[in-house]
Order: C-alpha cells, then sequence, then structure tokens
C-alpha cells in the first residue's frame, strides 16, 4: 500500500500513575540489581497504577489532556479506538468504559490488541477509518496497567527501604519472573485524530506484519481453551503471568524493524535520510540503539524515554509522542517513522507527515 491521506493529530497527551518505582525499589522484591537492569535494557523506573486503577482510568487522565491540547469536548468524538493488552476486564473491551467515563457514549468504541505493535496498526484503522468517512474525529488511546502481573504481593516492601525481606517462597517466585518483570511500567497517552484536506500530509506510507507461529513467544497461557479458564492451577502456576523468550524476541525485533523501516520508505517514496525522527516502540533501549546502528541514523532523530517509564506496551508511542511534542521537538511538514514489535509476533511501521 503506498497512498496519500490527511490524517491529522490534533490533539495530544498522556499520563503516568503515582510516583516512580526505581530499579532498587525492585531490588527489594526480587534478586536483580540497578546495574543489570541499566545494561540489559535502559531503565532506570517506571510507574505502577494503584490497586483498583485499570487502563481505563488512565486512559481517562491522557485522553483529557489530548482534548484540553485540542481545544476540544468529549462530545465532539465520533469514534474511540482503545488500544490495550491489559484491558480492566476480560470482557467488555475498556474502550467503552472510557467512553462512559469520559461522557462520551453512544458512538463507536472499539478495543485494538496488537500489544506493543497496537499503535502501528491502530494508526492504520484511524486512517482508513477518517479518509473513507466514517468517522470525522477519532481519540485513539493507548493505556496498560501492568502492575497486575507483576510476580509480588506485597506492595508495601517497594515502598519501604527497611522493609523486612519477602519470605522465601515470595522471593522464589518473583526471581522466575524477573527478566520480564523489570521491564514494564503503566501509563496512558492519546491522540486526537482528524482528516484534513492537506495533500502530502498524514500517513504516507504503513508496512504491517504478524506471524502467529511465534505467538508463545511472548504470552499470557490463561486462555479459553481450557475448562474453566480460571482455575487453582492458574496461580499455583502463575499461568495468569506473561511467559517470555525474550532473547528471542530481541532478536526478532533487531532483525525486522530496520526491514521495516526501509520498507515503509520506499513505498512513500522517501529516503531514510528524509526521516526527521523516529519514534520507536521502547521495549529495550539495546533494542532500539541496534535499529538505530542497522538504519544507519543519528541518535539525535530517535527519541527515547525508556529510562523514565519503562515498557508501556500499546502506551509507549503515544506517551513518547506525546513528550516530544509538548518538548517542540515536532514541527510542521516534519516526516516521522513510527515502529514497533510485540507479542503475536506483530510489528510494523508508518510514516507521517506531520
Ligand atoms: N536481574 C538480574 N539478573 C537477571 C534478571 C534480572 N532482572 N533477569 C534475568 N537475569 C539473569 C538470568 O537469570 C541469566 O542468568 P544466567 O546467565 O546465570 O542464567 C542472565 O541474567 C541472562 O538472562 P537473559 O534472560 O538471557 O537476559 P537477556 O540478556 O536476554 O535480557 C531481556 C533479558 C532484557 C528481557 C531481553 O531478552 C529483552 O529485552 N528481550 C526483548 C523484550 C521485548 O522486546 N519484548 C517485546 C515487547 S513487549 C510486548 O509486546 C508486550
Amino acid at each position: 500500500m503506498s497512498k496519500t491521506s490527511s490524517l491529522t493529530i490534533v490533539g495530544t497527551g498522556s499520563y503516568l500513575p503515582g510516583r516512580p518505582y526505581t530499579n532498587h525499589d525492585l531490588a527489594r522484591v526480587m534478586d536483580t540489581t540497578d546495574e543489570w537492569i541499566q545494561q540489559r535494557t535502559g531503565i532506570a523506573q517506571r510507574h505502577y497504577a494503584q490497586e483498583g486503577v485499570g487502563a481505563s482510568d488512565l486512559a481517562l487522565e491522557a485522553s483529557k489532556r489530548a482534548l484540553e491540547d485540542a481545544q476540544l469536548a468529549p462530545e465532539d468524538l465520533d469514534y474511540i479506538v482503545f488500544a490495550t493488552m491489559t484491558p480492566d476486564f476480560i470482557l467488555p473491551g475498556s474502550a467503552p468504559v472510557l467512553g462512559a467515563k469520559l461522557g462520551a457514549v453512544g458512538i463507536p468504541a472499539l478495543d485494538i490488541r496488537q500489544q506493543c505493535a497496537a499503535m502501528i496498526y491502530s494508526l492504520q484503522l484511524c486512517d482508513a477509518l477518517l479518509t473513507s468517512g466514517q468517522a470525522s474525529r477519532i481519540l485513539l488511546v493507548g493505556a496498560e496497567a501492568h502492575a497486575g502481573f507483576m510476580p509480588w504481593v506485597d506492595w508495601n516492601l517497594l515502598d519501604s527501604p527497611d522493609a523486612p525481606k519477602p519470605s522465601p517462597e515470595a522471593w522464589k517466585r518473583a526471581n522466575e519472573h524477573r527478566s520480564l518483570a523489570i521491564l514494564f511500567g503503566d501509563g496512558a497517552g492519546a491522540f486526537i485524530l482528524e482528516s484534513r484536506p492537506r495533500p502530502d500530509r498524514g500517513l504516507l506510507a504503513i508496512d504491517l506484519h504478524a506471524d502467529g507461529n511465534h505467538a508463545t513467544k511472548l504470552y499470557i497461557q490463561t486462555g479459553f481453551r481450557t475448562r474453566p479458564f480460571v482455575s487453582q492451577k492458574t496461580v499455583d502456576e502463575d499461568l495468569f503471568i506473561p511467559r517470555m523468550e525474550g532473547r528471542d524476541v530481541f532478536k526478532h525485533a533487531v532483525t525486522k524493524l530496520p526491514k521495516s523501516v526501509k520498507r515503509c520508505c520506499s513505498r512513500a517514496g522517501v529516503r531514510l535520510e528524509d526521516v526527521d525522527l523516529f519514534v520507536a516502540h521502547q521495549a529495550n533501549q539495546r533494542i532500539n540503539e541496534a535499529v538505530r546502528e542497522a538504519l544507519g541514523v543519528p541518535s539525535e532523530k530517535v527519541p527515547t524515554n525508556i529510562a523514565a517509564v519503562g515498557n508501556t506496551s500499546a502506551a509507549t508511542i503515544p506517551i513518547l509522542y506525546d513528550q516530544i511534542a509538548r518538548e517542540g521537538r515536532v514541527k510542521e511538514g516534519m516526516l516521522i517513522c513510527f515502529l514497533a514489535l510485540g507479542a503475536g509476533l506483530h510489528w510494523g511501521s508508518a510514516l507521517f507527515r506531520v
């Protein structure tokens, strides 16, 4: 696909819950160190949604900020697209829940579940809705509350440097999941999208892929193929915590993403060096560095926020974009490449002219 459209980001917002939790805080509940986490991932801290706070609550705050940025009200929206892998409920999705909290009821509300690659898929979908005239103003939000699958129970231990050590059982259990647990943080990012008649602007090209042969490289095993789908076994064997073959996912990311970006540029008929900013999913800083080196682009074109927020899955791209937009780094006419790979596997890139 190579086409011109007029998808326009007219407002952005983001939200991070509570205080940041450092790597030192995590070292109180499992056997890890700030040095290991920083060296292997680039992450220094992350935020967690508080008990009882769901993805829709985080999304609500980011959405309000995006609406304010666009100088619009909830009733101005005519579609909600909500990307999350950690919805408030297993069913229904979080989009209608957000709509009700926001006061945007009655309009279509759709969940997207392409995990860390969800924003690239969502941009394609929103572009199609807007340019076909099926929607005129979309709230696209990505939000995650990963805290619910963290492998520790006693959250108080994170809060106090003088806290006692967890029980040997709790310590052992958290250690079994430590390579995954240190990666994720919670938050939300939102875009208000409109279609505007602006030639050569908007989504210029998109390159999207999925390969379910790798579905179990990063997955939560609990699902409706077992009866009942939740049982004591789910809890005893931690089947609600994602399992990840980290090294394998890493290799897929560093090989697939550069190819995708190059394909996307060629579809849009632009040179790689003409891209002003690469807004990449933030799974691991080493992945981002390897992709940047494979593409041969300078680091000033690749903004990052992983040190401060960790991997916020579907929320990553809108949070990062909101942050750089508010810093004044996004300018009219710039060419921006969004890129991501996540569970599924799903991966791809999108070229967007501001
Ligand atoms: N602290 C200290 N040591 C640790 C930790 C930790 N938190 N975690 C693992 N280790 C140890 C392991 O036990 C192992 O020790 P050993 O050599 O004695 O056996 C050693 O460190 C190496 O472990 P690996 O898991 O092989 O570490 P690796 O270098 O692969 O890093 C990581 C792990 C950071 C998870 C990396 O593989 C990665 O980032 N993978 C990609 C993640 C990703 O892209 N996910 C997709 C997006 S997310 C989504 O879609 C939802």
